[in-house]
């Protein structure tokens, strides 16, 4: 698919991978959809996909509410009168041991920590790719759906939540891929290993050093290359139901 002129919509699209991927398809003439929490950081990554070269609106929506989804998808198509593509890359971390014991004391991951990552992470992703999916059947466009999972979906310890959304969304990225193929819509994903982005600045150093120091080129993945594979996938039509591994050849 030729981006120029396609609507895309990329949730958590204020900053991060989000950010990087908007403005990277804004320069190839894309029109984006930006959806996320907060108002001023939209209307930043809004300017900053204009200055890219392509046309961008903001949309504030909690992709783990299903009311808000189901109205943005509905705003989006109005106000783009199309939609090729969606972005499922909004994100949390809620990390922590299942259980711990350190001093004596005994914790455990709380419900909260657990549900809160599995309401955005992957409820989230269900919750955009059904209702983006629908308008697009219901419009007569045809595109593509790009899930961000992890390198994390093999299993990270202190993420299980993290690890249980992330392999569910790889799964659900070839059954989705199998159940749209007919309609003209691809589906697949980016497995990204550690970016340099807000997510990971809030690591510890002492464990950013230690992960950077097992990864065999020796860095952290930039988010530009991020939206490279993003765009890879965008406009490959033999590409679907298959997930990138951009890890710096890193594996869990
Ligand atoms: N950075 C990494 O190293 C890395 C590695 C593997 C996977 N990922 C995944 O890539 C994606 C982006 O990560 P990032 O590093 O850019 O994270 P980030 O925290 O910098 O950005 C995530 C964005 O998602 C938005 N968001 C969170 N919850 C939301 C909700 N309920 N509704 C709407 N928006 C919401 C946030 O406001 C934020 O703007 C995430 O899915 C993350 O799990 C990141």
């Amino acid at each position: 698919m030729q981006l120029n002129d396609k609507t895309i919509i990329i949730t958590g699209g204020c900053q991060g991978l989000g950010r990087a991927m908007a403005e990277y398809l804004a320069a190839k003439g894309a029109r984006l959809a930006l959806v996320d929490l907060s108002p001023e950081k939209l209307d930043a990554a809004v300017a900053a996909c204009r200055a890219a070269g392509g046309e961008a609106r903001a949309y504030l929506c909690n992709i783990a509410n299903e009311e808000q989804v189901m109205q943005m998808v509905d705003q989006v198509a109005k106000d783009f009168g199309a939609i090729n593509g969606l972005v499922n890359n909004a994100g949390i971390l809620r990390d922590g041991l299942t259980v711990k014991v350190k001093d004596g004391e005994l914790s455990t991951l709380s419900l909260a920590q657990w549900q809160a990552v599995i309401d955005v992470n992957l409820t989230g992703v269900f919750l955009c790719t059904r209702e983006v999916a629908a308008k697009m059947i219901e419009l007569g466009n045809r595109g593509a759906i790009v899930n961000i999972s992890s390198i994390s979906r093999a299993g990270n310890m202190g993420q299980a939540n993290y690890s249980a959304a992330k392999a569910g969304v790889a799964a659900d990225t070839v059954v989705w891929a199998k159940e749209l193929a007919r309609y003209g819509i691809r589906v697949a994903a980016i497995a990204p290993g550690f970016i340099e982005t807000e997510m990971t600045a809030s690591m510890r150093p002492e464990a950013l050093d230690k992960m950077t120091a097992g990864i065999p080129l020796k860095r952290m993945g930039k988010p530009a290359e991020i939206a490279h594979a993003a765009t890879f996938i965008f406009e490959n039509d033999y590409f679907t139901g298959r997930i990138l591994e951009l890890d710096g050849g890193l594996r869990l």
